[in-house]
């Protein structure tokens, strides 16, 4: 099949489902201008993780860690959804359940309007107290002081991410994987499929018989399992597979009248 026939068979397959999810990576961000991860210009090949994103890394120097972070919240806040994210927003109101599953940190699918998202991975824009646990939102670049502080108790603030080594919040993990067993159909976009657990929510959706479709310019090892795996750059193909959607939708609806 070429990209062309693939792109369409997305789109008949979104026409006839119900409850779908969109599976994310790093790789949907990229044409907004947010690096990745592990592509040529990615974050992993610049820095070493066990530096900067580990509970070791913070508890031995916070600040480093803070300004890198710092450093990553200045690339994102003036950074907008791309026509990827935002065909997936258009999608809000087509299906019975659309659910957004992302191992993003940068926010940009509440910017484009999604709803039903769940974040494996945190949110860079909240901050948790080392103490009391505590989340608070705080969209401010710079931050007032490296290492923040909590306003109420006093201690160090940290980032709302999973680092290296954490686990990831077990009620969030569980509904994705309960969700992925009981949707029609999953997208995966931008992501290298590398990195577990996350990486085992579009398996336990092949492995429960959901029809799974890839995005993604390169080939991963998700690829030999997905049903259809199409070559291509996220903005570029999520907004022809919304077209061909909407003229689906319009013909069945014409049909209907
Ligand atoms: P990676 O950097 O591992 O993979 C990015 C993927 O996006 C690659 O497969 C690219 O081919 C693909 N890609 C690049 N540009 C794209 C585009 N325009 N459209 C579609 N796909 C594109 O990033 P992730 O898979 O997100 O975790 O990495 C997973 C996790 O590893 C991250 O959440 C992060 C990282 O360490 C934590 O920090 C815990």
């Amino acid at each position: 099949m070429d990209i062309r026939e693939k792109v369409q068979t997305a789109a008949h397959l979104l026409s006839q489902a119900n409850n779908i999810i969109v599976f994310t990576g790093s790789g949907i961000s990229s044409e907004s201008g947010i690096p990745t991860f592990r592509g040529k210009d990615g974050l992993w090949k610049q820095f070493r993780a066990q530096d900067l994103a580990t509970p070791a890394a913070f508890s031995s120097n916070p600040k480093l860690v803070w300004e890198w972070y710092e450093w990553r919240r200045n690339i994102i806040a003036d950074k907008q959804p791309n026509p990827g994210h935002k065909a997936i927003a258009e999608w809000n109101d087509l299906f019975s359940s659309l659910y957004v599953i992302t191992q993003n940190i940068d926010g940009l699918h509440q910017k484009a309007g999604s709803a039903n998202i769940i974040e494996l991975h945190g949110n860079i824009w909240k901050l948790r107290c080392t103490k009391e646990g505590i989340i608070t939102e705080d969209h401010s670049c710079p931050l007032k002081e490296i290492p923040p502080k909590c306003t109420k108790c006093g201690a160090l603030l940290r980032p709302h991410v999973v680092w290296f080594g954490e686990s990831l919040d077990m009620e969030l993990l569980s509904e994705a994987v309960k969700l992925c067993s009981e949707t029609d159909l999953m997208l995966v976009i931008g992501t290298s499929s590398l990195v577990y657990p996350a990486a085992s929510i579009p398996l336990t959706a092949v492995e429960s018989g959901v029809k799974v479709i890839e995005i993604n310019p390169d080939s991963t090892l998700l690829t030999p399992r997905a049903d259809t795996s199409i070559r291509g750059k996220a903005g570029d193909v999520l907004p022809e597979i919304s077209d061909i959607l909407n003229n689906i939708i319009r013909q069945t609806e014409g049909r209907e009248k």
